[in-house]
């Protein structure tokens, strides 16, 4: 009986101190679907429901920015019926969201080089960015053909003609004023990054921007990653101490 009711009263997160913006590293696709004698691209596509599900969740309990890797720029160098098989899965979803826009109410952003994608794509992303950026409540940023350090090349090109012509701070350039070259430039930065699969590493994600976040590894394969796993994730950021390089408050 006693262990019936431990067992009910399951630990909860606090819903005045959730992280304001998670990313998420969705990895482990691959090993998900070699687990089950499956093809790799039967994993990207579970992995697109999970990104679904956990999205609305973020929505639904109140996290403003999610974002999350979709593809690196290192991503290119997976064989070819991959990489087409993943972008085949970006266009359906893209075309799904776009149906279900008005519904969902979800603001959506693109970090990344995506010039170099098919026109097919690139219309797709300029539609959905286009006609969701009425929506509040929640935006979510697919990085796509995204790397850290290719964002910051590009924010210092950027930065070195803006300055040229005359229009970039012209004194000393600050952090501040350098973030507002990054594809993230309007958003905070996140405060919570989740990586399942296994794998401790960054992989090229957000190295401007993780300056201070909050990291979390799970061995549970992004497929199999839910609301639960979220749940358990947000519990263990809220038993974290901030400190910034300060003292314990
Ligand atoms: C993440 O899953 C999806 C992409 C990188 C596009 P993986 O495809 O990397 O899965 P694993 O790491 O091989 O299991
Ligand atoms: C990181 O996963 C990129 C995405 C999830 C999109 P990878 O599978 O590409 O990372 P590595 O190769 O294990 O570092
Ligand atoms: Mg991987």
């Amino acid at each position: 009986m006693f262990s019936l009711f431990r067992k009910r009263k399951q630990q909860a997160w606090e819903p005045d101190r959730l992280p304001r913006h998670i990313a998420i590293i969705m990895d482990g696709n691959g090993r998900w679907a070699a687990r089950r004698a499956l093809p790799r691209t039967a994993g990207h596509a579970a992995g697109a429901e999970t990104f679904r599900r956990v999205a609305t969740y973020c929505k639904d309990i109140g996290i403003e920015y999610l974002t999350v890797y979709a593809f690196s720029t290192e991503n290119w160098n997976r064989p070819d019926d991959e990489i087409g098989a993943i972008m085949q899965l970006l266009e359906k979803y893209l075309h799904e969201a776009l149906g279900k826009m008005e519904r969902d109410k979800v603001k959506m952003k693109f970090f990344g080089d995506v010039t170099i994608l098919t026109p097919e794509l690139r219309k797709l992303i300029s539609d959905t960015e286009e006609l969701s950026k009425k929506f509040e409540g929640v935006q979510v940023n697919i990085c796509l053909n995204y790397g850290g350090r290719d964002e910051l090349v590009r924010a210092a090109e950027n930065y070195a003609k803006d300055f040229a012509a005359g229009v970039a701070p012209q004194e000393k350039l600050t952090e501040r004023a350098f973030s507002r070259y990054m594809y993230s430039a309007d958003i905070p930065d996140p405060d919570f990054i989740i990586r399942p699969s296994g794998e401790m590493r960054l992989s090229n994600f957000l190295l401007w921007q993780s300056a201070y976040s909050e990291l979390y590894f799970t061995d549970v394969l992004w497929p199999d990653f839910n609301e639960r796993e979220l749940d358990r994730a947000i519990i263990a950021f809220q038993e974290r101490d901030r400190r910034y390089g300060g003292l314990k408050t």
